[in-house]
């Protein structure tokens, strides 16, 4: 599954939140997008999942408008606040997504929640979680029927720094064990580096593509790979490319 951006503008009335955004996501690869707050990264999203169109330029997935992939049930997506049923149990949150898409290749939603940390909370509903607790339940339910594409919108952004961490390596785990196609903004530059195959900075808005940084490490990494040398100059590099970005925009 490849996501395809081509020349892709997108206004708001006066404001221009995209300018030229061009970019391919290959089958398989982890893209991360990074950036001021505001530059347009959750409409680049949104943008892929066929919740907005673009001004100008299109957007295809595998050749097809996401539209289309969305109803057939190819993409899977978790946005920042978490889209939950309040009189759902966590368990019947997570496997309500199966019962719209059906379970065809689905995960078991029971075991996604234990995966997330979420063993004793299946029966809970949503208001006896914390705002981390319900946001993993938010993307168990975007998993959960095994959609070759995923389009995370800082999905870690309310949890500790461990706990993010610890989601990061799951989430790693994950795609290890079924390859998607995988399009995650987030506010970090250690878990875009730690996460990503590649790292699109964006200017601030109008977002341009400001770099894309190809991170040298095979994937998937570990804990132990935070302290390594290789790891911390990567980390260095896509900071210094953020500030650039930020630098441009001034
Ligand atoms: N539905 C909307 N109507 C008007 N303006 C919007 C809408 N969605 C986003 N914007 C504006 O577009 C810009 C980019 O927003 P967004 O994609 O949310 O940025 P980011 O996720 O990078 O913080 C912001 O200035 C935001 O206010
Ligand atoms: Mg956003």
């Amino acid at each position: 599954m490849t996501i395809h951006f081509a020349n892709v503008d997108k206004r708001f009335g006066q404001v221009e939140a995209l300018q030229d955004v061009s970019l391919t996501v290959s089958d398989g690869e982890f893209v991360s997008l990074i950036g001021p707050s505001g530059c347009g990264k959750t409409t680049m999203l949104r943008i892929a999942a066929g919740l907005e169109t673009p001004s100008g330029g299109a957007v295809t997935v595998n050749g097809d408008t996401p539209k289309n992939a969305c109803r057939q049930h190819q993409i899977g997506v978790a946005f920042q606040r978490p889209a939950l049923l309040a009189s759902r149990t966590a368990l019947r949150n997570v496997s309500m997504t199966l019962e719209i898409t059906g379970r065809e290749g689905a995960l078991s939603p029971g075991e996604l929640l234990t995966d997330f940390g979420l063993g004793g909370f299946h029966d809970h509903y949503p208001h006896q979680l914390s705002g981390g607790m319900q946001q993993r339940v938010n993307i168990a339910a975007a998993l959960v029927h095994n959609p070759p594409i995923l389009l995370l919108d800082e999905p870690f952004g309310a949890l500790d720094e461990l706990t993010r961490e610890s989601m990061g390596e799951w989430l790693g785990a994950v795609l290890n064990r079924s390859s998607k196609t995988v399009i995650f903004v987030t506010h970090s530059v250690e878990e875009a580096t730690i996460l990503s195959d590649r790292i699109v900075v964006l200017s601030a808005r109008p977002g341009r593509i400001s770099e894309i940084i190809e991170v040298d490490m095979p994937r998937p990494r570990s804990r132990e790979n935070r302290t390594d040398d290789d790891f911390l100059h990567e980390v260095a590099r896509v900071r210094s490319s953020l500030y650039r970005a930020v630098e441009m925009s001034e």
